[in-house]
């Protein structure tokens, strides 16, 4: 179930309003966002009606989804920047998901995601998932290293059957969190996908307020990211705690 607004100030704060009533599975999508909100507590700029920017809500429990324990909360990255990833392939796009879950293609970013979840005693009560992807903006003023779909394939794209056509990458992905074997096989894809492994570069390390050079390892099970340095030692990052040198 997809409902569109108009104008709306953030999908992500309209599903959290509306949790109790949403069933799990609904879908909020703005064709313009008034206070679209980003990770770290920035905001989330997309011009009206160019862009996709909707939330996925995700309730666990008797009426919804199975259950999914808070330390697995780490999964929804993976689960929903491989959607991303496999609908923009889907267009000949190549790209490389940015741990935790942005969407890269070369050094510009062409998606952001925000999952906010709602705790019970017993793991997760319910996650919106909110997904912002350029599709026709070409222009991004003040946004020195964004793209979009357009940019990237010289083409302009109907936003609403994008929207569908990613939800269908979703959907045959979400199962996946579910069950043991597939879960890895998830963690998997994602590893295999992502942005700068294997490759020498630049980050700066937060807790130690320093620049250094390292070679991006993988992503431990408890969702850290590992970086070896060039002094031969592996640092492990929480979100927040690194960031990457462009
Ligand atoms: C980021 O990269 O900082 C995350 C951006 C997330 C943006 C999306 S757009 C739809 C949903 N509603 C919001 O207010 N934010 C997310």
């Amino acid at each position: 179930m997809v409902t569109w607004f108009d104008t709306i100030d953030s999908t992500n704060s309209e599903a959290f309003r509306r949790l109790e009533t949403l069933p799990s599975g609904a879908v909020l999508a703005a064709r313009e966002q008034t206070a679209g909100r980003g990770q770290r507590g920035n905001s989330w700029f997309s011009e009206p009606g160019k862009n996709l920017c909707f939330s996925i809500v995700l309730k666990y429990g008797p009426d919804g989804l199975p259950a999914l324990s808070a330390s697995h909360a780490v999964w929804l990255n993976y689960l929903c920047s491989l959607a991303v990833a496999r609908f923009l392939r889907s267009f000949g796009v190549l790209c490389r998901i940015k741990w935790p879950n942005d969407v890269y293609v070369g050094k510009r970013k062409i998606c952001g995601i925000l999952i906010e979840n709602q705790l019970a005693s017993e793991g997760l009560a319910a996650s919106v998932l909110g997904i912002g992807i350029n599709i026709n903006q070409r222009e991004f003023a003040q946004l020195a290293n964004a793209t979009s779909l357009a940019l990237a394939t010289d083409k302009e794209y109907d936003v609403e059957l994008c929207l569908k056509q990613f939800l269908g990458f979703f959907e045959e992905l979400l199962p996946q969190l579910f069950e043991k074997a597939s879960r890895q096989l998830l963690f998997d894809d994602y590893s295999r996908e992502l942005f700068r492994k294997g490759e020498k570069a630049a980050y700066y390390d937060v807790l130690r307020e320093e620049e250094f050079e390292g070679v991006i390892q993988g992503v431990e099970a408890d969702g850290r990211l590992c970086i070896l340095d060039a002094a031969g030692e592996r640092r492990y990052y929480h979100f927040k705690e690194v960031s990457y040198i462009l």
